[in-house]
């Protein structure tokens, strides 16, 4: 609550109303949230034959809404400056870019618009009435409710919960992208969102400390990098603005980054983040069976195997890189050391291709353990998916800058890919890593053993 205090002490204020040939989402000034404003809510659609301009649509006039379609709603959070989603123009051409759908943004600005976060929460109720009493229209006109898909963000993943709520479950699908976490945190199932909600609850936890809900709410929930601080968002209030709320809405630029398709984020069901870290769940629950679940537009592709589940829910796991499209690629490092005493230390890999280029990971979060003719295995993560690996090299650290310099001898060390597990596997045998000295070498391929 105290990031909010600053959050709101910080806000510039933001221009009002201009003229507008198509109908646009309500901008409101910072005068209006110090006020506070009265709710309303007004439904904007979308559609492939109308991308650019909306129609405002309401429970009798239903425009160009097509009910044979999907229809996906968009509902945003509490807006505590009036301004417009900057990522709400995305969000809408990236849904129609990926399916010929009805897109109805949910502006309850009006309502959201306040200083005062409670205020902006006692709200989301009213809001999920009114999409009730539009919804129930839908299906007079011949929708069925298998197709109606809410995307909310922060109170708006509640919002979509009390929706689902009034149709015992029975809407197609909710996303909740960082649900709001205030106010909202160990309240029963019935005040907020819950897997009951809807055939398929999914979820994206990315600031469980501050504005987000840190437990499960629906069948999948993916906590990226641990659910806490995200790579390239500000560690401290010198970020400016960005450091309130990079963190809550990286939930919404990942699941952007699903809909652009220039890679699909893996995810990895776990108990915890730390065993993600340390590789122990790697093969997604059900090996062979199935790929891992996928962030975002396509974690449907686990619906059918969680239904089966009891109780029907995952926790997955996650790193990312800084920025778009955040895909980052897992290595395994399989390494077996001669020594005879254990050592502890971190090893940094880089793997080069013929084209000279570079990626580095560093497996720092956790000393490993390196023992005589003991593997371990270590999860490395790269932010680029090198195919034809012309050399790697290794370098093995204690972390003391002090004392003596340890070397390491490597019986073997294996690179194998997550992601592609078909390509071959890289082997190096017998070398002799000096702590902090980088050594380069070309990996061979690996003798395959199983066969
Ligand atoms: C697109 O929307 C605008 C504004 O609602 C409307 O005037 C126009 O007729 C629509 N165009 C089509 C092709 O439906
Ligand atoms: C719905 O929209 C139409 C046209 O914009 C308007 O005339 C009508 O009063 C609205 N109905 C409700 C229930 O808001
Ligand atoms: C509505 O969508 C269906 C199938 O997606 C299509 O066959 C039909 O022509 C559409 N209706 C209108 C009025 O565009
Ligand atoms: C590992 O073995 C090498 C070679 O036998 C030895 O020189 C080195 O000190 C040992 N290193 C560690 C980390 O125990
Ligand atoms: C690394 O790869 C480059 C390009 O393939 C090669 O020129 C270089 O000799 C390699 N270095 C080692 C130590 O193998």
């Amino acid at each position: 609550m105290l990031r909010l205090y600053f959050f709101i002490s910080l806000m510039c204020l933001v221009k009002s109303d201009t003229d507008e040939t198509c109908p646009s989402f309500t901008r409101l000034s910072f005068h209006s949230a110090v006020v506070g404003t009265g709710l309303n809510v007004k439904l904007m659609l979308y559609t492939r034959r109308n991308r650019t301009c909306a129609q405002v649509i309401n429970s009798t006039v239903l425009g160009n809404l097509n009910v044979t379609k999907k229809t996906t709603f968009i509902i945003h959070g509490f807006r505590p400056t009036g301004s417009v989603p900057v990522w709400m123009e995305d969000l809408v051409q990236a849904l129609l870019d990926v399916e010929d759908m009805n897109v109805v943004v949910v502006d309850w600005n009006r309502g959201a618009t306040t200083v005062i976060y409670n205020h902006a929460s006692s709200k989301t109720r009213k809001v999920a009435i009114v999409l009730k009493g539009f919804i129930d229209q839908m299906l007079v006109q011949g929708a069925s409710l298998d197709d109606i898909y809410m995307i909310g963000v922060s109170l708006g993943a509640h919002i979509a919960g009390f929706v689902g709520k009034m149709y015992n479950g029975q809407l197609g699908r909710i996303t909740g992208l960082d649900p709001a976490g205030p106010l909202f945190n160990g309240r029963p199932p019935e005040d907020r969102l819950d897997p009951g909600d809807a055939q398929f609850v999914d979820v994206i936890h990315s600031d469980i400390d501050a504005l987000g809900y840190k437990e499960p709410l629906g069948n999948i929930d993916f906590y990226p990098n641990g659910g806490l601080d995200q790579p390239g968002c500000p560690k401290t209030i010198l970020g400016g603005l960005r450091y309130f709320k990079c963190d809550h809405q990286r939930s919404v630029y990942l699941y952007l980054s699903s809909l652009r398709e220039n890679c699909f984020i893996t995810a990895y069901p776990c108990d915890s983040y730390r065993d993600y870290r340390n590789g122990k769940c790697i093969n997604c629950g059900i090996p062979q069976k199935e790929s891992c679940p996928l962030l975002g537009y396509y974690a449907d592709n686990w619906k059918e195997y969680l239904k089966q589940k009891d109780p029907p829910m995952t926790k997955a796991f996650f790193d990312t890189a800084e920025e778009e499209p955040y895909c980052i690629y897992h290595y395994f490092v399989d390494i077996i050391t001669w020594n005879k005493s254990i050592r502890r230390g971190s090893i940094t890999i880089k793997l080069r291709d013929r084209d000279g280029t570079i990626t580095e990971s560093k497996i720092n979060h956790e000393p490993a353990v390196f023992q005589k003719y003991h593997q371990v295995s270590l999860l490395a993560r790269f932010n680029q998916d090198l195919d034809k690996v012309a050399n790697i090299s290794l370098v093995f650290s204690t972390g003391s800058v002090i004392g003596p310099k340890y070397k390491l001898r490597i019986l073997r060390m294996k690179l194998r890919s997550l992601a592609h597990p078909e390509r071959p596997q890289l082997c190096r045998y017998d070398l002799v890593l000096m702590e902090n000295m980088e050594m380069v070498f070309q990996p061979i391929l690996c003798p395959n053993l199983l066969m």
